[in-house]
């Protein structure tokens, strides 16, 4: 039996939102100046943010997302004169475990990245709202938030055998983070099968939370973590940028295995091209003659595939 509720999605509105006090907000990049990316390139900060969440009061399940408020009035909304001048809702994967880290049930964590634009000597052009407003925010602070959301991007609830494969870009590990504490530490499942997290990021000091998946991959002879360092590895097939896709391409009989037999394949990050990527890929080793909407819309149905992209 599940120890876990079904999902429930919007108990809180933007009209009746919760508000949330930030317990950490933890950056896991290094400052401008100490990384690997060059200053042209602008800058990459991602932050883990853990919220107080009780969740008798907000119950959610990983791979479900929540919305963040940003304070303020929205100035494209004050210029067109709309009555209601409040920012939009952002989602953010839940980043912590259904029970949270710790399984008492009383946190809520994101991992969230500055969303700006760069001009082209690495100078802010655009700075993205809520990213900022959250990556700023400070311990002891109020969030406002809406939701749960989302109903489809979860782990199995139920005893499960077959292989999982987690593929992540950026930020989309976060969702990945909670899964693989709920499913290898915290086993509130029974799973049989294998583990793999394949993760890709521009720099090799982008890729977050590398000593957390290095340390279960120590600890669990079935869960495996490949990284994609698209900026500084190139990959084996053409020479150029090494993609999560190539590392899939090398996995080549597991793949075909796990899509044979129940595996199922969790796809989360931007830019959203990277689902299709993935995706043809598989279906290149696969062997397939369905068209790539075919393959798709067969996984999905199967609940083999569930894919978050942004
Ligand atoms: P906005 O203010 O909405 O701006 C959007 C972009 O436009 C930014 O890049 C900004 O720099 C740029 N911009 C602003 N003004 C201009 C202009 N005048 N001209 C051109 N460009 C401009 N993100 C995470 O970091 N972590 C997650 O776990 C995560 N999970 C998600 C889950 C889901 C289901 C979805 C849909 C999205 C998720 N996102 C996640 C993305 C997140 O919701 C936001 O889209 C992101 O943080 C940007 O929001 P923002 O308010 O910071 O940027
Ligand atoms: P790159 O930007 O070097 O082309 P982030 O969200 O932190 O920018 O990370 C996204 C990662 O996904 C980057 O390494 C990016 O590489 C990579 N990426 C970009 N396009 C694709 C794609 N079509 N398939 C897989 N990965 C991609």
């Amino acid at each position: 039996m599940s120890q876990l509720p079904e999902p429930q999605i919007n108990i809180f509105k933007k009209s009746t939102p919760l508000l949330a006090k930030v317990l950490k907000n933890i950056q896991l990049t290094p400052e401008q100046g100490k990384c690997k990316r060059p200053k042209i390139e602008g800058s990459s900060s991602i932050h883990r943010i853990i919220l107080s969440v009780d969740h008798d009061q907000y119950p959610y399940l990983v791979g479900q997302s929540a919305g963040v408020i940003p304070p303020g009035s929205d100035p494209k909304k004050v210029e067109k004169g709309s009555p209601d001048t409040a920012y939009t809702v952002r989602l953010y994967s839940i980043a912590s475990p259904s029970l949270s880290f710790g399984m008492k049930k009383d946190t809520l964590e994101f991992i969230i990245k500055r969303d700006n634009v760069y001009d082209e000597n690495g100078d802010i052009l655009h700075s993205g709202v809520c990213s900022n407003y959250i990556c700023d925010l400070k311990e002891g602070d109020t969030v406002t938030l809406t939701g749960p959301a989302g109903k489809k991007f979860l782990l199995p609830t139920t005893d499960f055998v077959g292989d999982i494969f987690f593929f992540a870009t950026g930020t989309g590990i976060a969702p990945f983070y909670g899964m693989c504490e709920e499913l290898l530490e915290q086993k509130l499942i029974n799973h049989t099968g294998n583990v793999t997290v394949v993760y890709g990021a521009p720099y090799s000091d982008e890729i977050v939370l590398k000593d957390y998946f290095e340390n279960l991959a120590t600890k669990h002879k079935n869960f495996t973590f490949i990284t994609a360092i698209s900026r500084e590895q190139s990959n084996p097939f053409d020479g150029g940028k090494m993609y999560i896709s190539h590392r899939i391409r090398e996995l080549n009989d597991k793949i075909v295995h796990a899509l044979q037999n129940n595996g199922k394949f969790y796809i989360c990050g931007g830019p959203k091209g990277m689902e299709r990527g993935v995706l043809e890929e598989m279906m290149r080793l696969s062997g397939t003659s369905m068209t790539y909407e075919e393959f798709k819309k067969d996984l999905e149905s199967k609940n083999q595939a569930f894919i978050e992209t942004y």
